[in-house]
């Protein structure tokens, strides 16, 4: 019989509360907590992210359609072979803070060539642990405590924690779920600027709606920040993993932004090869001469193995690999979402710029409390929509990326339960 009691505390989540004032937590464990969403009604997503881990523990048979990544699929071969490689030579040793110098030369022929934006491989590009160590990266060196920092709300949930961690003000940005689907309004961030807004941080293409930004948008968003001098963190995660033949935009290849927009990328996603942690990010070079500072006393370099296997993607036949990947990923998606819009109180648009669906459930149920009751019910693991901000809770994110096997089964079990709501 499943235990279907819910939103208790799990251990994780009982040691966090108890620390949460804790004399000897600095302010930075503090904030990045998001506990003020409690005090609006909502669940913080910090605090809470460990729950669906325990309560999962120990779970057989739970399908994962919160994974974000291509858990099914292995690396390309050449991609493996150069990691094997790697090994071969030995690299074992701390690789340099920049990081190797002929990964950093094909970086910045692929930016120029993929992207549009023309960096120096010596002092405008750094390899990074993935794209996550950019974010804490640039906000640690941008935002000071009582900066204004425009993000989507929905948004990637890393974001928010290490903003507020760093003390920034968090100014949210809606996106509209419209009938038509998702829309962002570039008017809606210049309503937001103020004398104090440093920073307009995004995802693009946009963990979790699947929008992709189009060229017009982003230079209306280029426009604020010439005319209000504030800066642009672009997270393109998910540049390479865009559907139906539309083009990624990055918004630093437009007149004039390079100096003022942090770019951040990644091989995890589209390569699947998220173990390895590596991306890179590119800057001006005042800004990296920061970075340089950042990675170096927090991690001193980035893995060497994974270096090699990014040279592999840049010199390797990986659009050729990644042809038939989109199309099966492309195929899931449709899958997912005409999947769920069959379903009882169940909405989704269909994503452009990554594989997420971000779905609404018209329920009334929180959406933190309906992923508890998916896992211990159904079996399958979903995101709450509070993880992505406070607009979530009505939505579940649920990842296109996770193989049709699994989709199938997983969304078969969720259509069970939602008969039943
Ligand atoms: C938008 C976005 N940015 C960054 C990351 C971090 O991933 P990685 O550090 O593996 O590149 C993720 C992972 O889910 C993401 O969705």
């Amino acid at each position: 019989m499943a235990d279907t009691k819910t939103t208790r505390p799990t251990n994780v989540e009982a040691r966090l509360r108890a620390t949460a004032r804790a004399p000897w937590l600095s302010d930075w464990g503090k904030r990045a907590l998001n506990l003020d969403y409690e005090e609006v009604g909502l669940q913080s997503p910090v605090v809470t992210s460990h729950r669906i881990a325990e309560l999962g523990d120990g779970l057989k048979d739970v399908v994962n359609l919160s994974a974000g990544g291509q858990i099914h699929r292995d690396p390309p071969q050449f991609v493996m072979d150069a990691v094997r490689q790697a090994v071969d030579e030995k690299r074992f040793h701390y690789p340099g803070v920049r990081g190797d110098g002929d990964l950093r030369v094909a970086l910045a022929e692929k930016l120029a060539c993929d992207n549009g934006i023309q960096a120096d491989p010596d002092t405008e590009i750094l390899p990074t642990i993935g794209a996550q160590m950019p974010i804490d990266g640039a906000i640690r060196l941008l935002v000071n405590p009582g900066d204004d920092v425009l993000l989507l709300d929905p948004e990637y949930a890393s974001i928010e924690p290490v903003v507020r961690g760093y003390g920034g003000n968090v100014i949210s940005v809606p996106a509209h779920d419209t009938p038509s689907g998702w829309v962002f309004d570039p008017d809606d961030v210049r309503k937001r600027v103020t004398p104090k807004t440093k920073l307009f941080a995004f995802s693009n293409g946009h963990n979790p709606t699947g929008l992709l930004f189009s060229r017009e948008q982003l230079h209306a968003i280029a426009d604020l920040a010439h005319k209000h001098g504030f800066w642009i963190f672009s997270d393109e995660e998910y540049e390479k993993l865009v559907f139906d033949g539309r083009k990624h935009t990055s918004i630093a290849a437009l007149p004039g932004m390079f100096e003022r927009t942090v770019s951040a990328y990644s091989f995890s996603k589209a390569y699947c090869m998220s173990g390895l942690r590596i991306g890179y990010m590119a800057a001006p070079a005042a800004f990296m001469d920061h970075m340089y500072n950042v990675i170096r006393f927090e991690a001193q370099a980035v893995g060497a193995l994974g270096q090699r296997a990014a040279l592999a993607v840049l010199r390797g036949p990986s659009e050729e690999w990644l042809r038939p990947v989109i199309a099966d990923l492309q195929a899931d998606r449709d899958y997912l979402v005409a999947r769920l819009n069959a379903m009882p109180h169940v909405r989704a648009h269909t994503p452009v710029g990554c594989y997420f669906v971000y779905a609404r459930v018209d329920r009334d149920v929180p959406s933190w409390e309906l992923a508890e009751r998916l896992l211990l019910e159904a079996r399958i693991s979903v995101i709450s929509g509070t993880n992505c901000g406070r607009s979530g809770k009505h939505y579940l994110r649920l990842s296109g990326c996770v193989g049709r096997q699994r989709l199938v089964e997983g969304l078969d079990r969720m259509e069970r339960m939602m008969k039943t709501l």
